[in-house]
């Protein structure tokens, strides 16, 4: 039985972030199904400008879900417009030291500066398409990881902490952090997060 268009747009209406994991195993074979799915997405420019590293080693999972806790107390604390009041950040400290965001694996999306494909005057370009093509391989690997029982979130906020992630994690230099996943089987099921109707975010001409 192969895959219809009806499953996929039903699998991505479906899907939706998973923040808590249960903490097995991932078999090989899933993620490399996973991964290679990633590869697959539309690239700018056909350069592949991406670097994805897997993090599956506990040591180095607890210093990446640690920085995904500074950053995300950052973001909840100084960058919104509306900040979250003192003891709502202390209930998100309890919600971290109990596993929220703990996942068997984190797969970091990098853009690869090594593989550029357009000349110095076009900079900015290559960083914005280079942001975009991880972004899709990013994207195929949620929806494929979905329709394999996984869950997944979106992590934007350890960018916050480039430099010292970068070194953290001992990650290849030249590049530089689109965002990552936590990936996991779901030990959780939020209900699908609302969006705005149609017509407020879609103009016809
Ligand atoms: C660019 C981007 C950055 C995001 N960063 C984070 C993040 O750092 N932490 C987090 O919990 N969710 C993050 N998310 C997930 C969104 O919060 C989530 O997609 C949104 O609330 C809608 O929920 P849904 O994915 O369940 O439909 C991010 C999503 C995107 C697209």
């Amino acid at each position: 039985m192969g895959a219809n268009s009806h499953d996929l747009i039903e699998l991505i209406r479906s899907r939706r972030s998973i923040r808590w994991f249960k903490q097995e195993n991932i078999p090989e074979e899933d993620l490399t199904r996973i991964l290679e799915a990633g590869i697959r997405a539309p690239t700018a420019s056909g350069g592949e400008q991406w670097m994805f590293a897997v993090i599956k080693d506990e040591s180095k999972r607890k210093v990446f879900h640690d920085f995904i806790r500074r950053g995300q107390m950052i973001y909840l604390s100084r960058m919104l417009k509306n900040p979250l009041k003192e003891e709502e950040l202390r209930k998100w400290e309890t919600m971290f030291d109990k596993g929220i965001y703990l996942a068997p694996i984190y797969i970091i999306g990098m853009l690869n500066f090594n593989r550029r494909t357009l000349t110095d005057e076009y900079l900015l370009y290559e960083y914005l398409w280079g942001v975009e093509s991880v972004s899709l391989a990013l994207e195929n690997m949620m929806l494929s990881a979905w329709s394999l029982g996984y869950g997944t979130v979106w992590l934007a906020v350890p960018k916050l902490l480039e430099e010292e992630l970068k070194s953290a994690l001992n990650l290849p230099p030249n590049t530089s952090y689109v965002g990552a996943l936590a990936l996991g089987r779901p030990n959780e099921q939020p209900q699908l997060r609302p969006r705005q109707p149609l017509e407020s975010s879609v103009i016809f001409f």
